[in-house]
């Protein structure tokens, strides 16, 4: 983007991702996307740009690079970003910042198993660095199948892309000036690795060529306003924190629900299902927000540090204690958004004989002292009755009831809802009297949702995520050592479903979920409404 760009932008001033927050420098950067015409880059990485073009939020010199595999004149790729982000973009495109963001966009055809890409993207990253006359900070996006993580990763440690000092692997560029570092990073996209052992040798590799410092394992739900908010909300307020103990919660619930099926990408799920796609990243990502202590500041690694202890202070199960606490289904026939849908195994793509699950829920413990005994509930799955993820903490019953039951209507324990998605917002249930002559009691919620409180619109998770990349911050990324905590829970799972021949049960596509669901549950919890 040309230095006009950052001046176009119309709304600069309520820049809610800048707004209130310490300005760390974003560095005159180049973002390469390998995977560049793939669905998440028109779906996500492209709008995400635009819109942080839009808030005047990337760096004056931005440079942006297309890397995939079909041959095309730059022309034809800058068209198809244009389109992607008129398609996708959250905001309706103003043209100028739309022109100015792409006026430059270089694409580099080939596979990318081959060093010629490498030679061609030198070229171009060079290039930019002449214009500018001094080296660009450069980020690897990598979006691409995950065969293709450490491939990339080692071409660009072999080609010298990833050198740091201003030269490269070929002498500074000219008129390179003082500024002989650049920042280099790589974004690394889900899923990182399909069990632990991958993941482990997956990080080697990576961590061969790149310092864990430059390495940015994408979990796009860190990105979202309401994960972050959960920072915000345990931390500062002191209301809580007496309250976020073994001694008044009663259990945790964490749910994310979609109505959707898989769509067209049997491909990928039929091989990954609700655990290692949602569960293993994702939710255990929510569940650390809920369970981890506060940290001393908020840097990287002060926050990434708590969550690995509350990941090793999980039990992984054994064997045996997989039938107990994780339950799989794989969504049947049903309804879903008005019509009928078809079940997963008739899916296009999907093996017929697939014991790939669509739903799976958890029931798992952390052995601490803050959290001993207290359950937390885990579920995720496809075609359910609607989309939701959300994060409800049910604290114990009061010791005593002083009151009637008749005539109340329900007198229940608080509870408090998260709800990440959507109407995003906090609602705490509390009991309250039901006006009139009698002492009637029933539950009502005091609500405090974004939409009303704000009246900015939430950035998309990738905005922040990009930008933060940019800045050199991880905070919001996963770290190695988390990466791999987080597959030592899931691979016994994996490995005992795997062992045990299906079919798996059922569930209506539309509905609540599989019935078994229901058996994860300790006497007198019960999973909430979908
Ligand atoms: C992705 C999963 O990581 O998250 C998808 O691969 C899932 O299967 C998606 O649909 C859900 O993300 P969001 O932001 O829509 O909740």
């Amino acid at each position: 983007m040309s230095a006009a760009a950052a001046t176009v932008s119309p709304s600069a001033a309520e820049n809610p991702l800048t707004e209130g927050l310490e300005r760390l420098p974003v560095p005159a950067t180049t973002l390469v996307i390998f995977g560049a015409t793939g669905d998440l880059a028109r779906r996500k990485l492209l709008p995400a740009l635009y819109n942080l073009a839009h808030d005047g939020a990337l760096p004056e010199r931005f440079h942006l690079v297309g890397v995939s595999r079909r041959e095309k004149p730059h022309e034809d790729y800058r068209a198809e970003c244009m389109e992607a982000i008129r398609q996708f973009s959250r905001r309706t495109p103003d043209e100028d910042v739309l022109e100015s963001l792409l006026e430059q966009v270089r694409y580099v055809p080939g596979v990318f198993d081959d060093d010629e890409v490498y030679a061609s993207l030198a070229e171009v990253l060079e290039d930019f660095e002449r214009q500018a006359g001094q080296p660009l900070a450069r980020i690897f996006y990598l979006s691409t199948a995950p065969a293709f993580f450490p491939v990339i990763v080692e071409a660009l440690g072999r080609e010298g892309l990833a050198h740091r000092d201003g030269g490269g692997a070929e002498g500074p560029p000219a008129g390179a000036g003082e500024q002989d570092e650049r920042q280099v990073a790589v974004i690394i996209e889900k899923p990182f690795g399909t069990s632990l052992a991958e993941a482990s040798e997956l990080n080697q590799r990576v961590l061969s060529v790149f310092e864990e410092s430059q390495v940015f394992r994408i979990d796009h739900y860190l990105g979202k306003e309401t994960v972050q908010n959960m920072m915000a909300f345990r931390f500062a307020n002191g209301m809580f924190e007496p309250l976020w103990n073994r001694n008044y919660i009663d259990s945790v619930q964490i749910t994310a629900a979609e109505d959707i099926g898989i769509g067209g990408r049997a491909g990928y799920y039929d091989r990954a299902g609700a655990l290692r796609d949602l569960i293993q990243n994702h939710m255990l990502q929510l569940l650390c927000h809920v369970a981890m202590e506060p940290p001393a500041s908020f840097t990287a690694d002060e926050v990434r540090n708590e969550k690995v202890k509350v990941l090793h202070a999980i039990h992984a199960p054994s064997a045996d204690e997989v039938a107990r606490m994780a339950v799989r289904a794989q969504y049947g026939p049903g309804r879903a958004g008005g019509s009928e849908v078809s079940g997963y195994l008739e899916e296009e793509g999907v093996r017929e004989d697939s014991n790939t699950e669509t739903f799976a829920a958890l029931r798992l413990e952390v052995d601490n002292w803050r959290w001993a005994g207290v359950p937390f509930y885990l579920r995720a799955g496809k075609r359910l009755a609607r989309k939701v993820t959300e994060i409800a903490v049910t604290l114990k019953p009061v010791p005593h009831l002083a009151f009637s039951q008749e005539g109340s209507l329900g007198i229940r324990p608080n509870q408090l809802v998260l709800t990440v998605q959507p109407n995003e917002g906090v609602s705490l249930q509390l009991g309250a009297k039901i006006p009139g002559t009698r002492m009637s009691i029933r539950p009502v919620n005091m609500e405090f949702l974004y939409g009303t409180s704000f009246l900015s619109q939430s950035p998309e998770a990738y905005e922040r995520l990009i930008l933060d990349a940019m800045r050199g911050d991880a905070t919001l990324f996963t770290r190695n050592d988390e990466v791999e905590a987080q597959w030592q829970i899931c691979d016994p799972i994996v490995s005992a479903w795997e062992a045990e021949p299906g079919p798996l049960p059922q569930y209506e596509a539309g509905s609540q979920g599989p019935r078994q669901a229901r058996e994860l549950m300790a006497e007198g919890h019960a999973w909430r409404s979908i």
